[in-house]
């Protein structure tokens, strides 16, 4: 099969090329190197550097090439900077993905999958969380991917696409084979900045939030190995021929950030400085997987579950890669989506409707 695969150069996306190649499937790569990395990508694999705001390029690359399928990965996805510019959010990822679907009914492409998130449970009473359960996000971040879930319902139901979304809890490690690891600028996420402070290249990490109801207080989270991710979206590509899916991909066990810590300490045997800092905006409590029906339909279970074992991926490539993939080359350092998003600057309505009278 030949596959589509937009943000093929992140994180998650690479794994999944790599995952894909390795089952003998070709793939070209749609990536703006925003976030991405060339480095990240076997050098065999064609790499397309445009943006998703470009339909016409997308468009170009989608008459040239007759794609059996696209995984769309490409995305802003950081909650807190979220909560900071939702419009950036929401016009990013909701109205780049709708031109992509569209193009792809344009093209009578039949099956997508789509990158999704536990985020856009919000904070749910019940843990683990079904796939059944109440959608409620609780972030514009979360919001932006289950409206591209709604608009991959309506492609359905109208133009017979056929899709899968797949909702991930938190993806960590690295390809076990060591072919492809994490190296968001600037990282942002536990596991990656426990290592670096573990390893002495921070000084400090800040656990934020201690007070939430969680056994010691702070967020807990479900670690899903990257690669077992990677191989939930070939176990969906199979269920999509003629209907939709919907599944949630995590290991359905919950750990905190302190154990975390502690997990990184055990796996790297050295003492981590940490300090408390307050809550990060949007996060929610607690967040662990009910994968059951991803397990039942396809038979997928995780093969690197202990959460020491995701981190010693983790911990082997960051000391193979000390500093990443190679330096970023000039037309990143144009990049949007890692600058810090500036805060959205006009006052909240209740202040724009109630001007101070003249004096
Ligand atoms: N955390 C810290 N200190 C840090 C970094 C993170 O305490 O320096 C905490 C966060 O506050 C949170 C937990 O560690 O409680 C995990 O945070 P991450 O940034 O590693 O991951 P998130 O849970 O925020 O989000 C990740 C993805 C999202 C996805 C979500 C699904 O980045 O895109 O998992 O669970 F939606």
């Amino acid at each position: 099969m030949h596959y589509l695969v937009t943000g093929g150069a992140g994180f998650v996306g690479s794994h999944v090329v790599l995952a894909l190649r390795d089952a003998g499937h070709s793939v070209v790569v749609f990536d703006n190197l925003s976030t991405g990395h060339r480095a990240a990508l076997p050098p065999d694999v064609p790499l397309i550097v445009g943006d998703l705001s470009d339909p016409a390029r997308l468009n170009t690359v989608m008459e040239y090439e007759r794609f059996d399928a696209v995984l769309h990965f490409a995305a802003l996805s950081l909650v807190a900077d979220s909560m900071r510019a939702p419009f950036t959010y929401l016009r990013h990822n909701y109205l780049n993905s709708l031109h992509l679907v569209e193009l792809c009914v344009r093209h009578s492409i039949r099956r997508f999958v789509f990158s999704s998130t536990a985020a856009l449970f919000g904070t749910p009473e019940q843990q683990p969380i079904m796939e059944d359960a109440t959608v409620n996000p609780g972030s514009p971040y979360g919001e932006s991917k289950f409206l591209i879930e709604r608009v991959l319902h309506w492609a359905e139901k109208i133009h017979g696409l056929h899709s899968a979304c797949l909702r991930y809890f938190n993806a960590a490690g690295s390809d076990p084979s060591g072919r492809a690891g994490e190296d968001h600028r600037p990282e942002t996420h536990l596991i990656p900045l426990a290592i670096d402070t573990a390893l002495g290249r921070r000084p400090r990490l800040s656990i934020f939030g201690s007070d939430y109801p969680t056994p010691d207080g702070t967020c807990v989270r479900d670690y899903i190995h990257v690669t077992d991710l990677a191989r939930a979206h070939l176990a969906a590509l199979e269920q999509i021929g003629t209907r939709s899916v919907t599944y949630n991909v995590g290991n359905t066990t919950g750990f905190s950030n302190l154990e975390v810590v502690r997990s990184v300490e055990r796996v790297t045997g050295r003492r981590i400085d940490w300090c408390g800092a307050d809550r990060r905006p949007g996060d929610p409590a607690i967040l662990i997987a009910g994968s059951e029906r991803l397990r039942r339909e396809t038979g997928w279970t995780p093969h690197i579950a202990a959460l020491d074992d995701i981190v010693e991926t983790a911990y082997r490539w960051r000391l193979a890669h000390p500093d990443g993939y190679a330096p970023l080359p000039a037309m990143q350092d144009a990049r949007v989506e890692s600058r810090p998003v500036p805060a959205f600057s006009v006052p909240p309505v209740a202040t724009a409707m109630h001007p101070p009278a003249p004096s």
